[in-house]
């Protein structure tokens, strides 16, 4: 059976006071239910270390350079991940992806610097609301999930997929169990094109507007293994009901 995981997305969010607090809050309160990260801007690696060794929490970074070093100004490498022990690097987010013209191809190109540095990169999927108006969700997710399976080859067991529709990040609408579940498993289904058995074990989460009101209802769905949560990931008592309602 797949272990539930529920990553927190902190975004562009924290301060050095603010997330001992929030990372002391819910080391203190959590109580079983699903395995759980946080993943944080990079400044914040150092501390999260720091504060979460030897705790059930992981930690890890929302993006990564496609190289590995030299002449790129601004850049964080994988190896300079790994050196904070991250165990998690988000890749394609759909933020990325709108303001940072990320492509599919870069992303699979991040999504294997992570992979290469010993790490598991969650790749981002998911469509606009004209992609799934135009009812082109199916196609836009397979060819943003078919980019990173190209280049890993078998090792897409190591990877963590995330569903994230845009039209449900930060808008308060989400996707209804029933709609993600549809999504999740033709994802599942893709995985298995390369290899069955390890496709079975590949995490697949559900992000946007995943709360504490609908996370067991979503997370009850044969194919939706967890989730990666933005704004309900900044307050522990709203992050830590998610986890627990992952058990
Ligand atoms: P919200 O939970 O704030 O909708 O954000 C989801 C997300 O983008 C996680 O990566």
């Amino acid at each position: 059976m797949r272990r539930k995981l529920v990553v927190g997305n902190w975004k562009l969010n924290g301060s050095l006071a603010a997330n001992a607090s929030l990372l002391g809050g819910i080391v203190a309160g959590l109580d079983g239910g699903a395995d759980c990260g946080v993943c944080v801007p990079a400044p914040y690696l150092a501390q999260a270390q720091a504060l979460l060794t030897g705790s059930p929490v992981s930690w890890g970074a929302q993006d990564v350079s496609a190289h590995a070093a030299g002449a790129f100004t601004g850049e964080v490498s994988a190896a300079m991940l790994a050196d904070f022990a991250c165990r998690y690097v988000i890749v394609g987010h759909s933020e990325r992806r709108a303001y940072h013209a990320e492509s599919s191809e870069l992303v699979a190109k991040k999504a294997i610097a992570v992979l290469d540095a010993g790490m598991s990169p969650i790749v981002c999927v998911g469509e606009t609301l004209a992609e799934r108006e135009a009812g082109q969700t199916v196609v836009v997710v397979r060819n943003q999930l078919g980019a990173v399976l190209a280049l890993a080859g078998e090792r897409f067991a190591q990877i963590v997929v995330a569903y994230e529709p845009v039209w449900a990040i930060g808008t308060g609408k989400t996707a209804t169990p029933a709609m993600a579940q549809e999504v999740h498993a033709r994802l599942r289904a893709q995985l298995a094109e390369t290899n069955a058995i390890s496709a079975g074990a590949v995490q697949i989460l559900y992000g946007g507007s995943m709360k504490p009101d609908n996370a067991a209802e979503l997370m009850a769905q044969p194919d939706i293994d967890g989730g990666l949560i933005g704004g309900a990931a900044l307050k522990a008592a709203d992050f830590l009901a998610i986890i627990h309602a992952g058990k």
